[in-house]
């Protein structure tokens, strides 16, 4: 048996909009580190190293937005939802 945890994740009974990125979703109880006795051990590290880098890559780019007139191509991965590449403005 596999769980699909990214389409957990977009349980619309659970989230509301749950197609969209809202990075300040409050309550968020998503799968994204698992759940249980196997929960992620390096989910506190994890967004402890997000936040840094988010922090500073926004402080050095304070204008950083997605570009919108290049296509979004999805990186080919069952278990885990990303993109190749992702063009941006600064
Ligand atoms: C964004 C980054 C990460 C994501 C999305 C992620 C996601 C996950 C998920 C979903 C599981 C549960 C797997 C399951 O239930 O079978 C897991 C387990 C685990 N993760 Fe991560 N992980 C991340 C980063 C890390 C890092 C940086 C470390 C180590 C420094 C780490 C160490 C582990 C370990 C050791 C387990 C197994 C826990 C157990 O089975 O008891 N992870 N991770």
């Amino acid at each position: 048996m596999r769980v699909w945890l990214a389409s957990a994740n977009r349980d619309e009974h659970q989230f509301e909009n749950a197609d969209r990125f809202i990075i300040d979703r409050e309550p968020n109880k998503h799968f994204a580190f698992g759940n249980g006795i196997h929960f992620c051990l390096g989910a506190p590290l994890s967004r402890l190293e997000a936040k840094i880098a988010l922090k500073a890559l926004l402080e050095e780019f304070p204008n950083l937005r997605v570009d919108s007139t290049e296509p979004l191509k999805p990186a080919p991965n069952l278990l885990v939802h990303g993109l190749e590449s992702l063009s941006v403005l600064l």
